[in-house]
């Protein structure tokens, strides 16, 4: 098992979770994170810091979709283990559902 981030994260990219993983997993794209299932412990304390509840446990029906996508994009992205600000407009993309179409493939570019 462990911890994906899902689609939730899409455009908010609040990075609360990165602060508090013991093994620095989280990795970073334009515009969500995924975390590496490899390296994840599966300690769980990254989930009650995401302001938008996006990181879930892959066995969830609804996060299974996500693990393919994490391993994918970890391989691709840069790890990121301190928090930054999170875009102008991330609040107003908190209540959004099914964000995939907003999915943005680069890696985050800083
Ligand atoms: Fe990191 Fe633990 Fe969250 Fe896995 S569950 S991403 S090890 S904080
Ligand atoms: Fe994304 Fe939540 Fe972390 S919005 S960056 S999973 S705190």
């Amino acid at each position: 098992m462990t911890y994906v981030v899902t689609d939730a994260c899409i455009r908010c990219k609040f990075t609360d979770c990165v602060s508090v993983c013991p093994v620095d997993c989280f990795h970073e794209g334009a515009n969500m994170l995924v975390i590496n299932p490899d390296e994840c412990i599966d300690c769980a304390v990254c989930v009650p810091e995401c302001p938008v509840d996006a990181i879930q446990p892959d066995d969830n029906a609804s996060a299974q979709a996500w693990l393919e996508h994490n391993a994918t994009y970890a391989a691709l992205w840069p790890v990121i283990t301190k928090q930054i600000a999170a875009p102008d407009d991330a609040d107003n993309w908190r209540a959004t559902a099914d964000k995939i179409a907003q999915f943005d493939a680069r890696a985050a570019s800083r």
